[in-house]
Order: C-alpha cells, then structure tokens, then sequence
C-alpha cells in the first residue's frame, strides 16, 4: 500500500483526519471515518444525554466512548482533549488525560491549551500526540515540546480557531516551512479540490470538521443540518469569544451575541449568554436558530447529507481526475 509519513505515523489508509466537533462528533462519526481508512476522532461531549460539570462523570463518559470505538473498529481513531485556561477547565482535562492513558488512547488531538501541560505525559503513556495551532510561532513551540504533528488551523475553520486571522492558505506553508514533524491542514477543506490544495500547500494530511458535521453519522440535531443545508458563501461569521475567535453559523445567536460585543456587554453578561444558548442548545436539543452553532465557511459547498465513509470514498475516487485537471492548467508551464 502506498503511504505518506502522516499514515505511516498514524498507520491509517488515508491523509484524511475527521476533526473533532464537540457534541457532534460521536461514536458512530469516529467509527465510521476510522473504518473507511481516515482517522475518526471523538469530540468531548458528544454521545452525552445531558450536560455535566463533574469532570469525573465527564471522564467516565470518554471512557466508555473509548472502549465503544475500540468495539466498533480495529483501526487507530484520535480524542480530542481540550487543555483549557481556567482551573476548573483544567480539571476536566486532567482526568480525561488519566482516562486516556488507562485506555491506552492511539492518538489525542489536543487543542485550546499549551503543548507543554499534556504532551510529555501523553507521549511517554504510549499515545501519539497532534496538537492544533493557529500561528507559526505556536507550531514551534508545540514542535519543540515533541509533538508528532501539528495541526494549523486556519480563519475559514468552524469553531475556536486561535487569535489571528490567519487563513489556511498562508498559515499552512509557512508552518509546513518552519517545522520538521508532519504538518495537518484545517480550516475550510470540504471537497478533493481542497484536500488536493493543503497537499499542495506542504500539508501531509487534511482535517475537515464541517464537511462531516454534515455526514450522516454525525451527531448534529436534524434541525442544525437542514439549516446548513441552506447555507452559502456568507453564512458564518468569526465571533470573539473570551480571548479567542470562533466562527459560527450567522443566526439570531450571532446576532444578538456581536449587538452585545458592540454595545460594551460585560464579561459575565457574555458568559451568561454562551452558556443559555450554547452548542448544546443547537446540536443536542436542536435550536438552530436562538442558539451557537459552530461552523466553517466551507458550509456553503456542502450540498447534501452522506455516510461519512460515501465521502472518504468520493474524495479518494476524485483524487486521480483532479491531479489530471491540474496537470491541463499547468500547460503554460511547459508541464
Ligand atoms: C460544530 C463544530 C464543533 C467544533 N468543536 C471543536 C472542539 O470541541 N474541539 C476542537 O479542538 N475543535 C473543534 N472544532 C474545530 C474543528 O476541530 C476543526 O478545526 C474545524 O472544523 C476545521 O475547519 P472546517 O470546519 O472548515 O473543516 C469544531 C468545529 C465545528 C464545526
């Protein structure tokens, strides 16, 4: 079998990592990507019934997920493990740490944090670790702390995407320029054009999280996916939230929430108003208007609702024909 250094590393079929997305990405999301030779990647709440703030119910919960994909595939899938900036943030990921070395986890995905507090603990228990950044600086800073690939996550990405706006066509290069393990492009990746191009851009593999927000397995309430299925080339906007920016479904929610980021709302006026109408409230209960619906500007090229393995199959078919279509355009340059 043909391979890359990123399915080496990983020891799957394909360069096609299936992103994490909070409640959306589940069990039968993960499984199904792992099983059609990409990475499946569980999220770190979906295939709960109900929220919790108790991080040992939390972690149990990614216990059993884990077991459950391991039941449901053979082949390698990733967790993602939000490192978070607050203490009781912390808390959380610490015993989802513990939990995923008890499991013995193949591969964590870890965002929203530094490199320094899980990577060393996280490698020496045998699990690989891809840690997502958004500047050039944060992907040596991860490299340097012995991550085994970083993942650029560029401004067109759906959910928490960093401080900068830096896109996808111009973060990846230079990150894939300045460090030496394995680079993973992010960020507005929804068909074999775009997968083809983060190739092009020095990327060893692509990570799409909305294309398959939008497959069947996902966990996305129906209500979230018909309302997607109508979007188009400006249906979401880059919010900030806390420090970070995060782009979102253009909705009443978005609405309201950039009205109280103009009009000078406080801190916790803006808390209150994330956790009332949260991602929870959108992808779980299915409030697809009133409600955070996290979502990449790719959203407007997705058209129908697939098997998540239908759409690694139609990306790996197309791949053939779009090196020819590429080959044709490159004529003038005596190709
Ligand atoms: C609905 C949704 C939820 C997300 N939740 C998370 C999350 O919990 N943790 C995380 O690291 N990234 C999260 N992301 C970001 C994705 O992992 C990924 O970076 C992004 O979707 C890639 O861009 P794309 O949407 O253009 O494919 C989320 C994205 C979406 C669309």
């Amino acid at each position: 079998m043909q391979t890359n250094r990123i399915c080496d590393l990983l020891g799957i079929r394909y360069p096609i990592i299936q992103a994490p997305m909070n409640w959306v990405s589940g069990v039968s999301l993960a499984a199904a990507v792992s099983n059609a030779g990409g990475l499946g990647t569980l999220g770190p709440n979906a295939g709960e019934k109900e929220r919790t703030r108790d991080p040992l119910v939390s972690a149990e919960g990614v216990r059993r997920r884990i077991r459950e994909m391991k039941r449901l595939t053979e082949n390698p899938f990733a967790l993602n493990i939000p490192v978070g900036f607050t203490e009781k943030e912390r808390l959380h990921s610490e015993k989802t740490v513990q939990v995923a070395l008890e499991e013995g986890l193949p591969v964590a995905i870890v965002s929203v944090g530094s490199p320094n507090v899980y990577t060393d603990v996280l490698k020496k228990g045998g699990t690989k670790v891809f840690h997502a950044v958004s500047t050039k600086e944060h992907a040596l800073k991860a490299e340097s702390m012995g991550v085994d690939a970083v993942i650029c996550e560029g401004f067109e990405a759906g959910g928490h995407k960093g401080f900068t706006e830096l896109t996808t066509f111009v973060l990846v290069p230079m990150v894939a320029d300045a460090v030496k393990v394995p680079v993973v492009a992010g960020g507005g990746i929804g068909d074999v054009r775009g997968l083809l191009a983060a190739l092009m851009l020095g990327a060893d593999a692509a990570y799409m999280g909305t294309r398959f927000m939008m497959a069947a397995e996902s966990s996305a309430h129906a209500h979230v996916k018909e309302t997607l299925l109508g979007g188009d080339d400006v249906c979401t906007v880059s919010l900030k939230k806390r420090k970070m920016l995060a782009r979102d479904f253009r909705n009443r929610f978005s609405e309201v929430y950039s009205h109280m980021l103009a009009n000078g709302a406080s801190v916790d006026e803006l808390e209150t108003f994330l956790a009332d109408h949260s991602q929870y409230h959108s992808q779980f209960l299915g409030h697809a208007d009133m409600a955070e619906i996290c979502c990449g500007q790719v959203a407007g090229l997705v058209n129908e609702i697939e098997g998540a393995g239908d759409i690694i199959h139609k990306l790996v078919e197309a791949v053939g024909f779009h090196i020819e279509i590429l080959k044709e355009k490159a004529r003038p340059f005596g190709l």
